[in-house]
């Protein structure tokens, strides 16, 4: 059973979705912080961040994998290869150059293979911009998560200052705005609510309830749709070959 959650930049997502992993057990995919290792892994070479075949040729010939911290549940380590991304993939500067890399076609299509392969294999809760739309349109259960602006870019700043990178609040919300302008107006999977998804504004919502809301809705699809493990995500991996190399494992 495949849980997705769509939203723009700073709606909840990443602190929602690993909530709802954890309280049901399920595996967590970020496919944001695969775009933002690319995205360093790019930058470090010096490819051009708009040559979508460049970056596909690229991105083709490693891995993207997640590992746990110590007694962590959920993954928060991200590898490029053997390159660990974790450190880089929320600065500033990565911020601004990964809607750029995430609007070019031709990555997209490596992408969606390697978040297919990986969201496959289980009960999975997964968050980015389009998978409901485009990567897992099978999803059981689709959530596109929203606030307004402003909420967005204060919550940003506060997690910022947690995680001692640059926090202010003016940079951060015009930041929001270029990031849900250039992912909402790109032409491929543009950021957009899948017909059948359910919307959350959750600008006056805590975030416990944004949780709480979205495992009732979970357990009630799951015992009334999937069965009791969630069921099989096959019907997810179609249009995949079925012979890939272990890149895509
Ligand atoms: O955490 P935040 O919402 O700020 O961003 P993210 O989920 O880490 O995604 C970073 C960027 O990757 C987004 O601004 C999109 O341009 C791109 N992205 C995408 O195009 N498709 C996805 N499925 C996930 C992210």
């Amino acid at each position: 059973m495949i849980i997705a959650i769509d939203g723009p930049a700073g709606s909840g997502k990443s602190s929602v979705a690993r909530a709802v992993a954890a309280r049901l057990s399920f595996h967590y995919l970020d496919t944001g912080a695969m775009y933002r290792a690319v995205a360093v892994g790019a930058m470090r070479r010096g490819i051009d961040l708009n040559d979508g075949v460049a970056l596909r040729d690229f991105s083709k010939t490693r891995r993207i994998s997640f590992a746990y911290e110590e007694g962590e549940v959920l993954p928060s380590r991200v590898f490029f290869g053997d390159e660990e991304m974790t450190d880089y993939i929320r600065s500033p500067e990565v911020d601004k150059a990964v809607s750029p890399v995430a609007s070019c076609a031709e990555l997209r299509d490596d992408m969606l293979v390697k978040q297919r392969m990986l969201g496959s294999k289980g009960n999975y809760v997964v968050e980015g911009r389009d998978i409901g739309t485009v990567v897992f349109p099978n999803a059981a259960l689709k959530i596109f998560l929203t606030a307004c602006v402003e909420e967005r870019a204060r919550r940003r700043s506060r997690q910022n200052e947690q995680r001692g990178l640059p926090s202010n609040y003016d940079e951060i919300l015009q930041s929001l705005k270029d990031r849900d302008d250039y992912d909402t107006n790109r032409e491929v999977a543009p950021l957009m609510r899948a017909e059948d998804a359910i919307e959350l504004d959750t600008s006056n919502m805590s975030e416990g309830e944004v949780v709480q809301t979205v495992v009732d809705l979970a357990i009630t699809v799951r015992d009334k749709v999937c069965g009791a493990d969630g069921g099989v995500n096959d019907d997810n991996l179609e249009g995949i070959p079925e012979k890939l190399g272990p890149e895509y494992s």
